[in-house]
């Protein structure tokens, strides 16, 4: 055999193909050799198929394939036939075929691979990531990359139908502020400057809006140096959009439209619209956090006032001291053990909660180490409120609000998994709204963007600016689905003279603001449109419609949590004159 051409892919041969002589190209997924008769799946990205070499066929070619070894990458030539009678495999597309091997060629030998390529594999992620073209071999990852490929593409189909334009904007660019560090790249023309790489394109698109471009999308590359986790790389994708001539609702509607698009045409699945809307404190004061699960209830209650005034020492202090007492119930979790509950609260504990509270419903009555503090009627105020029945448990944390929320929030989403309520398949999206401006950062002692500095301002708190900062909401959105969030976005502000004192209640010096942002301020003194748009993360993105957990599963090539590639030993050091020429010197 001279070409590497096939005639078919390893998913590809049917019934209806017996009888036709195939060429296949692939890699050695198993062998089995079965008294002399050697049978290998051999794998491509499109499936398996069985290939079988028998010593009666052809003896030379038999022996042959006994050296084939796993993932080695061969070319077979044979002749399509019905698989023996018990051995169709219903499992798989090709299962009902099998190519009976006539020529055989090894297009490429591999070393035995450092672990098997598998759906489930036993080695650890570490190992995964250094060989990530062999990870990469493996079906689920395959599929993930598909899914996303197919992801981008209804991108583009539904955008571009809806008159958008897709424009690149510049890697090599200067800091946006997004929340976290930038990565800086050297100048060799200036020495001592550097080039940031864009944390989001969101100046060059506000920018592209002020050019006159008022529909515009980007799937973008972002880089941000921010402390890594399941559901956040290094460098990551962005479905970035802008649009001008907008408010909120029409942002709201294409987000909307786009993402019903995306998950119909990709996983075939039918989302309802519109997505309902949840402000930010009721998010905060039901859900525990601004990104809500609402594929179940357990929402959070209120229980401060229904315990004033009682001499149960912990609720008595936290509520003279300005912090209140909140529960969820547990539906039907009254026979939790001790020990369960015990776990529950180490659970809230990462919330930040001192302990957590709890009340049995059961036939024999209450029974919880609060009975002897709380009167009768208090109890049962807080069994109303928590619209407890028969076989409940009542979980409850007392401290302050924030603490508190975010306690609850936690322990609200690990109960539903231990009681099963959150339905597999289930996409259910949400808006958050009516976010605050800013929030103060206590540890820096300074007012920060909730989101970035260019979010626009609800326009009945725009007196509240000089007097009461921390109090004035934006023209914010996020976008989760089912507790992550998956995008962000706002309405901006488009008058260059607030975007300036903006800055400044940012604590911006007039030099600095020239300094970064000069260039956005001057575009804005010639003619702004009024314009908002939104990045929803392509990442997350395709992790949830995956079904994954973490946004490596979705990523080709992702970075390690401590930053680094282990396939291409990246960051790594670089040759001394290439420091020299950069006009930079390592300190020790
Ligand atoms: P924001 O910073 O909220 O907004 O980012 C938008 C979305 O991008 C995704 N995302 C990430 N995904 C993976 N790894 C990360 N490190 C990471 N950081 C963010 C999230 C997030 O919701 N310019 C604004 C958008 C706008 O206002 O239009 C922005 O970047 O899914």
């Amino acid at each position: 055999m001279s070409t590497v051409k096939r005639s078919h892919t390893c998913g590809e041969l049917r019934p209806q193909d017996i009888g036709r002589e195939v060429v296949l190209c692939g890699w050695v997924h198993r062998w089995r050799n079965h008294g002399g008769v050697i049978f290998i799946d051999l794998r491509d990205r499109y499936g398996l198929t069985q290939v079988v070499f028998r010593p009666s066929t052809n003896p030379t070619i038999q022996s042959q394939a006994a050296k084939l070894r796993c993932e080695w990458v061969v070319r077979v030539k044979g002749k399509v036939l019905h698989r023996p009678e018990g051995m169709v495999n219903p499992n798989l597309e090709t299962g009902e075929i099998e190519v009976e091997g006539n020529e055989l060629e090894v297009l490429s030998p591999s070393k035995t691979p450092p672990f098997l390529i598998s759906d489930d594999p036993e080695a650890t992620e570490d190992l995964r990531l250094k060989y990530r073209y062999l990870d990469l071999r493996r079906p689920p990852l395959q599929r993930n990359l598909i899914l996303r490929h197919q992801v981008c593409q209804a991108t583009r189909e539904y955008l571009n139908n809806h008159g958008f334009l897709e424009v690149e904007t510049p890697i090599l660019t200067k800091s946006t502020p997004e929340g976290a560090r930038d990565y800086l790249v050297p100048s060799r023309e200036h020495k001592g400057w550097f080039y940031a790489l864009p944390q989001s394109p969101q100046m060059y698109k506000q920018i592209l809006m002020v050019a006159g471009f008022d529909r515009y999308y980007q799937i973008a590359k972002c880089f941000r140096d921010e402390d890594l986790r399941a559901d956040r790389q290094p460098e990551f994708t962005q479905i970035d959009i802008e649009i001008s001539f907008v408010e909120e609702e029409d942002i709201f509607g294409i987000t909307e439209g786009l993402m019903a698009h995306i998950f119909q045409e990709v996983l075939g699945i039918n989302i309802s619209l519109p997505f309902p809307r949840i402000s930010y404190p009721d998010a905060l004061s039901e859900y525990g956090t601004d990104k809500p699960d609402i594929r179940f209830g357990l929402k959070i209650s209120d229980l401060s006032d229904l315990v004033q005034g009682t001499e149960f020492r912990i609720f008595k202090e936290v509520l003279q001291d300005g912090g209140v007492v909140k529960g969820i119930n547990s539906p039907g979790s009254a026979d939790f053990s001790r020990k369960e509950i015990d776990g529950l609260g180490k659970i809230a504990a990462e919330g930040g909660a001192k302990g957590l509270l709890w009340m049995k419903i059961t036939p024999e009555g209450i029974k919880s180490p609060l009975t002897k503090f709380l009167s009768p009627s208090q109890i049962e105020r807080l069994r109303e409120r928590l619209k407890a029945r028969e076989g409940d448990l009542l979980l409850l944390v007392a401290g302050q609000d924030e603490v508190v929320s975010a306690s609850l929030g936690i322990l609200r989403q690990e109960v539903a998994k231990r009681l099963k309520l959150i339905p597999e398949g289930d996409f259910r999206f949400c808006w958050v709204i009516d976010f605050p401006l800013f929030h103060y950062n206590e540890e820096e002692g300074r007012i920060e963007s909730e989101h970035h500095p260019f979010t626009g301002v609800v326009p009945e708190d725009i007196p509240l600016l000089d007097s009461e900062p921390l109090k004035v909401r934006s023209r914010a959105y996020d976008l989760v689905l089912n507790g992550v969030e998956i995008g962000s976005g706002s309405i901006r502000i488009h008058q260059e003279p607030l975007q300036r004192k903006i800055f400044g209640i940012l604590g911006l010096s007039p030099q600095e603001i020239k300094e970064r942002f000069g260039f956005l301020l001057e575009a804005f003194q010639f003619g702004v449109p009024p314009h908002g748009g939104i990045a929803p993360g392509l990442d997350r993105l395709v992790m949830l419609m995956a079904g994954g957990k973490s946004i490596r599963e979705v990523i080709a090539f992702p970075k390690t949590t401590a930053a680094s590639s282990l396939m291409v030993g990246s960051p790594s050091p670089v040759r001394e004159d290439q420091l020299r020429e950069l006009g930079i010197k390592l300190i020790e």
